[in-house]
């Protein structure tokens, strides 16, 4: 897989034709299961076909110029899904990090992890830290993986931070601020979300980003993950490039 390794995080807001460029995408990479069960496939070979729709995604990103991108590959939630199909997701975000690591690496991505690691087992523990670790002075593309991710945990672990350094005395309630939550959360000195796109007609967030997500713009689309591709995402980013975000103003034409 090749990224462009120019990439220069203080890109501008607009790409080559001056449209709206968004700074930070997050995908919600849904339907690989029902992508599979259609062809008459195992719900596994949905999730293989879905990682080659996330490298094209990955390397479209780093070419159209975003800062930015979260991918949710697994919620808390995934964990109670069937145990071969977990099994399965955990040996392929192993096979994606052995594979594709030092391609990402040489095309300059910095790759950052978000979710809780408490319970996780040492094996991958060690693979996601070996990621970051590899990738960390890295100044092009930022990919964020959501692994083990909830929104709810994450508000909650960040709440608990905060509480805990009012205990200690380090903190004053009036102390605890959007900034001050906004620095316990996982996602901390990231840019909150400009889009986030949702694949295979599920209108919902899942427990994802709930906090960075106050103002961001959602795109829908029917396209099962699997199917995703350049196209797609050009689609979704011509229609982020339409929208008029007023963050509770009104509206610029209406002077
Ligand atoms: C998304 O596809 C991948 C993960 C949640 C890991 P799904 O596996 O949820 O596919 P559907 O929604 O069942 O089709
Ligand atoms: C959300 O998809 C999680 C990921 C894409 C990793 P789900 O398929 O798990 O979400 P629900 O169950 O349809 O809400
Ligand atoms: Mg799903």
């Amino acid at each position: 897989m090749s990224v462009n390794p120019d990439h220069n995080l203080q890109t501008s807001a607009t790409d080559s034709s001056g449209a709206k460029l968004p700074r930070h995408v997050a995908f919600i990479m849904d339907g690989n299961g029902r992508w599979a069960t259609a062809r008459g496939l195992p719900r596994t070979e949905g999730h293989r076909q879905g990682l080659e729709a996330l490298r094209k995604v990955i390397r479209h990103a780093g070419k159209v110029g975003i800062d930015v991108i979260t991918i949710y590959s697994f919620s808390s939630e995934n964990w109670s899904r069937p145990e071969a199909e977990v099994s399965f997701l955990m040996g392929l975000l192993r096979r994606f990090v052995q594979r594709d690591l030092s391609e990402l690496h040489e095309a300059n991505v910095k790759i950052r992890i978000i979710g809780g690691r408490r319970d996780l087992e040492p094996g991958i523990l060690k693979l996601l830290k070996e990621a970051e670790d590899l990738t960390r002075n890295n100044s092009g593309l930022e990919l964020v993986v959501a692994f083990n991710y909830g929104a709810r945990d994450e508000i909650l672990r960040a709440a608990q931070a905060l509480a805990q350094k009012v205990a200690d005395g380090v903190f004053n309630p009036e102390d605890v601020t959007e900034d001050a939550l906004s620095g316990e959360l996982d996602t901390s000195g990231l840019p909150d979300p400009d889009l986030i796109i949702r694949t295979s007609g599920e209108m919902r967030l899942s427990n994802f980003l709930l906090w960075q997500a106050a103002y961001s713009e959602f795109y829908f689309c029917d396209l099962l993950w699997p199917d995703f591709d350049e196209a797609a995402f050009d689609q979704a980013l011509d229609c982020f490039g339409a929208r008029e975000r007023r963050y509770g103003g009104v509206s610029a034409k209406t002077f």
